[in-house]
């Protein structure tokens, strides 16, 4: 099996938000589950770097666009390494590979006949970059809310309405294309207006920063048709002896995108594929919102956009990716503030895990000289925790499966409930005093639930887990099998009780909000 998903590639002009952070961080989450599970696994993500925002910026700094992107796309990079987020490659729009496929395929939509040229009068946005129509407005401003100006120009277009019926019988026969089901059915129905042909030049006049058309030097493409070839340039498209991971790789792909950008991937890029010849990715899937206090969204005007590097200094790296995928379910929007991210990481990390370990690991100290203790299981309690736990790997992944990464961690955080309760029930500090074999029996299960819990738990907090997986004597590479299987901890093996591997978080004045 093989798992390829893509990001967004995000404008090179803007600086890394929490919500640049939040796709981002689950596309590696779920990567890293794939690769956990045995998979042969590509994840891709960058930065879209033409178009007339990153022209104007450029201009007003005094710099060639591309000195200017040069240096902003390392803010990009800088956090992705950051938040300990491993791409298979970092794929920018300005790379001569994909600017020469995005010519590849302009040139054969114009061969095929799929491209013809027009006068036309649009209001065109900037800020998102796509001309709208009168009907699109609303008292003058884009759907999103964005500035538009009137443009009357002759251009480029790509017969995308004569894709319209295959589009939608693709979207009905294959019910998994676009999720979650109620962006489907947004698609859906904005399919049952007729579909326009899509506009994809703009002259050299207006913009010059972009990829020429190779059949017109007085034209650049449309900035949204050169991004979203990328998710096959990277993957060696068109570029015969270099494709193999497209070959590999191609049919698997899973769009992760915000619900923002649905229209450009569920109608824009499927008609651009059918036209090219190319197979349909196999899901794009549409995530919501982090919305901030008021229900607001994150925005530069509004000042209330959060750094995700301010919050990684709070909860430390694997705090902030544990909050990012455990707090909101994939599509839906969910609040976010910096007493959530802490009340989140306290109780589940702090308390759930970290209070497990440490006690578990003192115990084992104080009463068996840091060796993990031979034990019998020989109470139903411990049969029926040791159930459980055998049982969490399989819904751990069947919810990984099903792109719900939340719900997977939560299967995870049932288990250490439940481990916590038995400690709370059987408690070994007493049991140590009459019986050293109960003792033995109910930290060794506490131990093996902790490392089956840290291998299930790796792809979220890669750092945090190879420690405590460490302090348990465990030093075996990560593998899935390993979390479905009992008694794989060796009695007499040395562990480490350290300081707190969680600490618990107190919030500072400055970023509480
Ligand atoms: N460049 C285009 C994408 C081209 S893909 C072929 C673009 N870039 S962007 O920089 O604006 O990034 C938008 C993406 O950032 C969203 O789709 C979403 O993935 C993420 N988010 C931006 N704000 C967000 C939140 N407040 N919450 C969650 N994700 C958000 O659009």
């Amino acid at each position: 099996m093989s798992f390829y998903i893509t990001t967004p590639i995000y404008y090179v002009n803007d600086i890394p938000h929490i919500g640049h952070s939040y796709t981002t961080v689950v596309a590696d989450v779920l990567t890293r589950y794939h690769k956990l599970f045995g998979e042969a696994i590509y994840f891709l993500t960058g930065t879209d770097e033409h178009g007339a925002k990153v022209q104007q910026t450029a201009a007003k700094r005094g710099l060639d666009p591309q000195a200017h992107v040069d240096e902003l796309v390392l803010r990009f990079q800088s956090v992705w390494r950051e938040l300990n987020i491993e791409p298979n490659f970092f794929v920018r729009t300005t790379m001569d590979f994909h600017k020469k496929v995005v010519q590849d395929c302009l040139q054969k939509l114009y061969d095929k006949g799929e491209i013809y040229i027009e006068e036309y009068e649009g209001y065109y946005s900037v800020s998102e970059e796509m001309f709208f129509t009168e009907k699109d407005l609303i008292d003058g401003k884009t759907p999103q809310g964005n500035d538009v100006q009137l443009v009357k120009e002759k251009n480029y277009f790509f017969k995308m309405s004569k894709y319209q019926e295959r589009l939608i019988k693709h979207i009905q026969d294959n019910p998994k294309f676009i999720q979650p089901d109620f962006r489907k059915n947004e698609v859906l129905g904005f399919l049952r207006q007729p579909l326009e042909d899509l506009c994809i030049s703009r002259p050299k006049t207006r913009l010059s920063w972009g990829i020429e058309l190779p059949f017109d030097k007085d034209y650049v493409t449309y900035v949204w048709f050169d991004a979203l070839i990328n998710y096959v340039s990277a993957l060696g498209y068109s570029q015969p002896g270099k494709d193999e991971n497209f070959k590999k790789f191609w049919n698997e792909a899973i769009h992760l995108i915000g619900k923002d950008i649905l229209t450009t991937h569920a109608v824009y890029w499927p008609t651009m594929l059918m036209a090219l010849d190319i197979p349909l990715p196999k899901m794009i899937f549409a995530h919501g919102w982090w919305m901030m206090s008021g229900n607001l969204k994150m925005s530069k005007s509004l000042g209330n956009v959060v750094n995700p590097l301010d919050m990684k200094n709070v909860v430390g790296v694997d705090g902030l990716r544990y909050f990012l995928t455990r707090d909101i379910y994939l599509g839906n929007d969910a609040q976010f503030s910096s007493d959530l991210v802490v009340n989140r990481v306290n109780s589940e990390l702090a308390n759930n895990l970290g209070n497990l370990l440490s006690r578990s690991l003192n115990l084992v100290e104080k009463y068996f000289a840091s060796q993990v203790p031979d034990a019998l299981l020989k109470s139903s309690a411990s049969e029926a925790l040791k159930k459980l736990a055998l049982e969490t790997a399989d819904k751990v992944r069947a919810d990984i499966l099903a792109m719900s990464p939340n719900t997977a961690v939560g299967h995870v955080v049932d288990l250490l409930n439940a481990a916590n309760k038995y400690m709370e029930e059987r408690a070994p500090w007493k049991q140590a005093k009459t019986s050293l074999a109960e003792a033995a029996e109910s930290l060794y299960c506490s131990l093996e639930v902790l490392r089956i819990a840290a291998i299930l738990l790796s792809p979220v907090m890669p750092q945090k887990t190879s420690q405590l997986l460490e302090r348990l004597g465990w030093r075996s590479s990560l593998k899935f099998e390993d979390s479905k299987t009992w008694g794989l901890l060796e009695p007499g093996q040395s562990t480490v009780k350290g300081d707190p591997l969680f600490p618990r978080v107190e919030l500072s004045k400055e970023i509480s909000n």
